[in-house]
């Protein structure tokens, strides 16, 4: 399975669907919650989703009231521009990783599999999980570990990193998984390796810059120009984070 949605029929009660409103799903992937939205739409209704994973693509729903966007949501308010929609009654957004990318060894995303050090959600992005690790300066270094991944010892594992890519690049997951292993005890080597893994995924995919570059359009889009974060009410932004 591509990817099973969360809270399901929960968010998209929240989204109060009026059967020929126009919706904005961000986050496709499996097309879960889609699928859903389009149940409660009725003929003249509309539903755009945005993805900017190229994967996504073969998930894309045969109706004519859908439109697929492989493209990141930053671009939310331009890209509906051109296909002619100011105002939309609701958009629903399921941030994060779906489970078919964590799933896709060669994508880097899992700490289950050795993989090249990659991690972008879209083939599109300018920058890697490898650029990140031997590219970023120090100071750089330890806030991504710091800041996304909330790891205590961020400041000793950039200087590991530094150090040891002076010897050679890091290529893949796997050797920088033993480049860090004298910071995670058996006990909680998962849940570090999972931080670690977070934080690089967060820079490499910009994702906090890129949230609020979207909420901030948000307003613009909503026909009531109000948004509510999580909060089934009138014109809803749903925010979910899938781990
Ligand atoms: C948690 S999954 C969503 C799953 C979806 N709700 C479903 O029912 O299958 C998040 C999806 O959003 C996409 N995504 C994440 N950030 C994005 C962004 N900035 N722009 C476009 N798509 C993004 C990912 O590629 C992934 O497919």
């Amino acid at each position: 399975m591509y990817h099973n949605p969360v809270l399901l029929q929960e968010s998209i009660d929240g989204l109060s669907i009026k059967e020929n409103g126009i919706y904005v799903d961000v986050t496709f992937g499996g097309g879960g919650h889609s699928k859903e939205i389009l149940k409660r739409l009725g003929v003249q209704g509309k539903l755009f989703a945005f993805d900017q994973d190229e994967d996504a693509l073969d998930n894309s729903l045969d109706d004519n009231r859908f439109t697929l966007i492989n493209e990141n949501f930053r671009y939310i308010k331009q890209f509906l521009k051109f296909y002619g929609i100011r105002k939309v009654d609701g958009i629903l957004a399921d941030f994060g990783v779906s489970s078919h990318q964590f799933d896709k060894a060669e994508r880097g995303f899992s700490t289950r599999f050795d993989a090249d050090l990659d991690m972008r959600m879209s083939k599109k992005n300018n920058i890697s999980a490898y650029d990140v690790v031997n590219t970023y300066n120090y100071d750089d270094l330890r806030k991504v570990l710091f800041n996304y991944g909330d790891l205590r010892n961020a400041n000793a594992m950039a200087a590991r990193i530094i150090a040891k890519r002076e010897e050679a690049p890091i290529q893949t997951t796997e050797q920088l998984k033993d480049i860090l292993q004298q910071f995670m005890p058996k006990s909680k080597e998962h849940k570090i390796l999972a931080q670690i893994y977070q934080a690089i995924r967060i820079e490499v995919n910009q994702e906090i810059m890129v949230i609020e570059e979207f909420l901030v359009q948000t307003p613009e889009i909503l026909d009531a120009g109000l948004s509510f974060i999580g909060r089934p009410f009138g014109k809803t932004v749903y925010t979910g984070w899938a781990i």
